[in-house]
Formats: structure tokens, C-alpha cells, sequence
């Protein structure tokens, strides 16, 4: 899908050619004496539209404009959360499969934020999953055009939003497909052809033999319990001196998970294939930096495996030592995530990274907890957890702090190990952290548990491609500082 955007008045704007143009009219919006903006200006006035966010006029081939189908859309104090809300109901009136060209029109002058909700909100209304449909219903929609009145100003802004939708696209994309079209090694050729395509970028894919001779121990025994041979993606991205410290994000690349031994009961069960939206996520942000190219160093880490069961799987009562040196006594085989997260967090010691960002769908807890709204933010930085939530504000991919007392982490003692890999039921989200910083004591962490906002359940299953705005904002205002 082709983005663009363009100086115009909104007048200009309508005779644009296009399938549909979508007017946005804000509470603030004042009719100018132009033949269709005064058309706006009366419809709002006789109460036939309103700018309130969500209100929408369909019109059919009016006089003055260019398009068959025009809708006049409410996008209320023109903030992000409105001018969301009011594409959405305006695309939902227009959905049709011969949408091909969409004019997006402000009237009047945008907002930075505004114009990043409406790239996103125009995105995530027209995508569609086909790769494994036999007669593919894809996407139509492939030339966007929005135009406002100060579009030079918002040029930034638009570029930004536009490289995530790329990322956001790849996250979903690799998150949707089912566990036997995104095996570990399926997902390590996705970042290998990242590399190949993008100049900053390189991959180096690790097997079960380097991983053995790594020590990763916690790792090797998720994957043990299948047939599907583990991969640890090193994914960097170069933009800056080799000398400056990079970020390292890892993501949970959990392509299937079963539960292992302390299975999972049958309901929705399917969707444990996207136990590695966390490591989609990354493969995203490398999408966008690729885009973006911003002035920094990023690492990606992804420990990828999946979590099945067979006379070779580990036990709960298992004891593995893990590549820090300690010992771990798995007492659920249901909690792997936290056990590929800690080799590669022990792993990315090697980079003297800035910070280390974890994303993983941890914790059915966290779902519990922040439903899917907020994906749970974990770190002992006051200052990382500050940018962090910031850049969830700036790019709408919102996340909560949550808490890390040394209390939360009491319930991993165990008699047999220097540590168990679950806690009891209460407070799980915050005692798997408590587990994944154990592991992080050489650098600045962060956890971000995206269990409930990976992926939506029910009649509009399917990935979110979050936290991957989040990210981006995260790395680029680092590279701005
Ligand atoms: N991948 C799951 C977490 C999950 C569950 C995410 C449901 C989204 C929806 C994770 O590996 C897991 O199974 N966690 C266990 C941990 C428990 C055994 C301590 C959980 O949350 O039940
Ligand atoms: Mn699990
Ligand atoms: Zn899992």
C-alpha cells in the first residue's frame, strides 16, 4: 500500500480522482467560502454532519467532488484517539472490495499526532491475512493519499507513522501465521531476508549445536520436547559508530506452545501460535529501521523453539543450568517463556548494551491484570520505564508500569535449584519478571509482557503487530537524545 501526502486545501483535495475521500472535519473547523468546504460548512451547520468523533454523512457523487463516495467524518478534538475512532466508522460505511484509491482530507491544518492515527487507523482497516487462503481476498486498497493544509509540517511525522505501518504489517504477518508456516527455522529465514534486503542489516542464525556449546541450558530444554530443530536469531541493525552502545531487544519466538508436560487444556489452544508476536515485533522494528534509518545501534535477539511434549521433553522436577551458570528447577513446563528469555538476556551481556528491552506474551496474568488495553511494562530504571511509556503515549501503543518489590520474587525458592520457574498463582505476571531479572544485572532491562495485546481473540482473531510502534518511538527518541 502506497502512502502519500500533499499541500492541499480541502477544496483541491476533492478533485483529487479516488474511490472515496474521507473528509475529517474537527470541532475547531471553519468553513472557508471554497465551493466544497462551504458544502462541509453547511452540512455541519444545518446538523446534517457533526464533527464529533464517530459521527459520519455518506454522499453519493456530489457535484463538487471527484469521488463516487464521500463521507464527512467527525474526528472531534482531532487527537489521536478521536481521529482514530472517527476513520474507523467512516472506513466501516465505505468497506467495499473495489476501494482502490483513498483521499484522506483534513480540513484544515493536522496535527503530528493526527496524521500518525490516521496512517495507522487507515491501515489496520483495510489489512487482510491471505498467505494461507487457497483463493486469497487481499487487500484492495493500494494508494492512500492525505492531504492537509500544512502538510510540509507534518512530512516527520508522516514518514514515521508510515515505516511502522511497515513494521506493524511484518508483525502481523509472521504473529497470524499458523505454527506450521512459521516454524523456528521458517522465522529465522524471515530475518535472514530482512538482512539480505536492507543495507544496515545483518542476521546470524544459530542451531542446537551452538546453542549447546553456549550453555544455554534453560533454552535446550523447551525445545527438547520437539521435532522442530531450536533457531537464536542475532539480528543488528548498524546505523551509528560501532563504538555506540546498541539497544538490544529480545523477543519470546515461542512458535507453538503446548504447554509441554503441564499441557494446556484444548480451548483455544490455537492460539498459542502467537507465542512469538514478541519475536515478530522485533522482526517489525527491524522493518522500520530499515525504513527510517535512524543514527543508532540496534541488536534483535530472538530464541525461537517450540514448546511440545514427547519422550524426550523435560520434566517438571527438571533441573537445567542455565548460560549465566544458574541452576533452575523447571516445576512447570508451562512457564518456558521466562526459560528461552533468560539464556538470551545472559546472551546479550556480550553487546554492553544501552539498555535491553524484552518483549514476550508471558503471563496469562498480565492478561488478568491489564486485559487488552496496556501491555505490562516491568524495570528497575526509572528512566528507561519513563521513555518507555512515553513512546507508548506518542505512538498510542500504550503500556503500564508495573510493580518489581523484592517480595513478588520470594515464591521462586526452591530446595533443589537457585531457583523454580514459577511462583505460586498470585500475582504471576509480576513473579515472571521478578524471574527475567535474575538474569539482567549487567545492564539497564526492561520487561514488556504483551499477553493481552499481541493479538485480538474471538470474531477478529488475529495479530495486532503491537508493541511495535512502542518500539519505534522508544529507539528513535534515543536517537534524537
Ligand atoms: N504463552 C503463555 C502465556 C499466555 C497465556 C499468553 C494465555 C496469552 C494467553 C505462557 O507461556 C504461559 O503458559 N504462561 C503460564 C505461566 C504459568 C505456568 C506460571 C500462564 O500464564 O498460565
Ligand atoms: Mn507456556
Ligand atoms: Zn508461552
Amino acid at each position: 500500500m502506497n502512502f502519500e501526502l500533499k499541500p492541499l486545501s480541502l477544496h483541491e483535495a476533492a478533485t483529487e480522482k479516488c474511490d472515496a475521500l474521507l473528509v475529517l472535519v474537527p470541532d475547531s473547523f471553519k468553513p472557508g467560502r471554497d465551493g466544497f468546504t462551504a458544502l462541509v460548512g453547511r452540512a455541519i451547520k444545518d446538523g446534517d454532519a457533526q464533527t464529533k468523533a464517530g459521527k459520519i454523512l455518506s454522499l453519493y457523487k456530489p457535484a463538487l467532488a471527484q469521488a463516487s463516495r464521500v463521507v464527512i467524518a467527525g474526528i472531534g478534538d482531532g487527537s489521536a484517539k478521536q481521529v482514530r475512532s472517527g476513520i474507523a466508522a467512516a472506513l466501516a460505511s465505505v468497506k467495499s472490495d473495489q476501494l482502490k484509491k483513498l483521499v484522506l482530507a483534513f480540513a484544515g491544518p493536522a496535527r503530528d499526532a493526527s496524521v500518525r492515527a490516521a496512517v495507522s487507523a487507515v491501515a489496520d482497516g483495510s489489512y487482510s491475512y491471505t498467505t494461507t487462503k487457497s483463493k486469497p481476498e487481499g487487500r484492495t486498497l493500494h494508494a492512500v493519499l492525505l492531504t492537509a493544509s500544512n502538510a510540509p509540517d507534518l512530512q516527520a511525522a508522516f514518514g514515521r507513522a508510515v515505516a511502522v505501518v511497515r513494521g506493524v504489517e511484518l508483525a502481523k504477518e509472521w504473529g497470524n501465521r499458523p505454527a506450521n508456516h512459521a516454524t523456528p527455522s521458517l522465522l529465522a529465514k524471515a530475518a535472514e531476508a530482512l538482512a539480505a534486503k536492507h543495507g544496515k542489516i545483518s542476521c546470524e542464525v544459530l542451531g542446537p549445536k551452538e546453542v549447546a556449546k553456549l550453555g544455554m541450558g534453560a533454552f535446550l530444554a523447551v525445545a527438547q520436547g520437539s521435532d522442530e530443530p531450536l533457531r537464536f536469531i542475532v539480528l543488528k541493525y548498524n546505523g551509528a559508530a560501532k563504538a555506540a552502545a546498541p539497544t538490544v531487544l529480545v523477543g519470546k519466538g515461542i512458535t507453538f506452545d503446548s504447554g509441554g508436560i503441564s499441557i494446556k487444556p484444548a480451548a483455544e489452544m490455537d492460539e498459542m501460535k502467537f507465542d512469538m508476536c514478541g519475536a515478530a515485533s522485533v522482526l517489525g522494528v527491524f522493518r522500520s529501521l530499515a525504513e527510517l534509518k535512524p543514527a543508532i545501534n540496534v541488536v534483535g535477539l530472538i530464541p525461537s523453539c517450540e514448546n511440545l511434549l514427547n519422550g524426550r521433553a523435560v520434566k517438571p522436577g527438571d533441573v537445567v543450568t542455565s548460560m549465566s551458570g544458574q541452576t533452575i528447577e523447571i516445576l512447570n513446563t508451562d512457564a518456558e517463556g521466562r526459560l528461552v528469555l533468560c539464556d538470551a538476556l545472559t546472551y546479550a551481556e556480550r553487546f554492553k548494551p544501552r539498555a535491553v528491552v524484552d518483549i514476550a506474551t508471558l503471563t496469562g496474568a498480565c492478561v488478568v491484570a491489564l486485559g487488552n488495553v496496556r501491555s505490562g511494562l516491568f524495570s528497575p530504571d526509572a528512566d528507561l520505564a519513563k521513555a518507555l511509556s512515553a513512546a507508548g503515549e506518542a505512538a498510542q501503543d500504550l503500556c503500564w508500569q508495573m510493580p518489581l518489590d523484592e517480595e513478588y520474587g520470594e515464591g521462586l525458592k526452591t530446595s533443589f535449584a537457585d531457583m523454580a520457574n514459577v511462583a505460586g498463582r498470585a500475582g504471576g505476571a509480576v513473579s515472571a519478571a521478578k524471574y527475567l531479572q535474575r538474569f539482567t544485572a549487567q545492564y539497564p532491562w526492561a520487561h514488556l509482557d504483551i499477553a493481552g495485546t499481541a493479538w485480538k481473540s474471538g470474531a477478529s482473531k488475529g495479530a495486532t503487530g503491537r508493541p511495535v510502534g512502542l518500539l519505534v518511538e522508544y529507539l528513535l527518541a534515543q536517537a534524537g537524545a
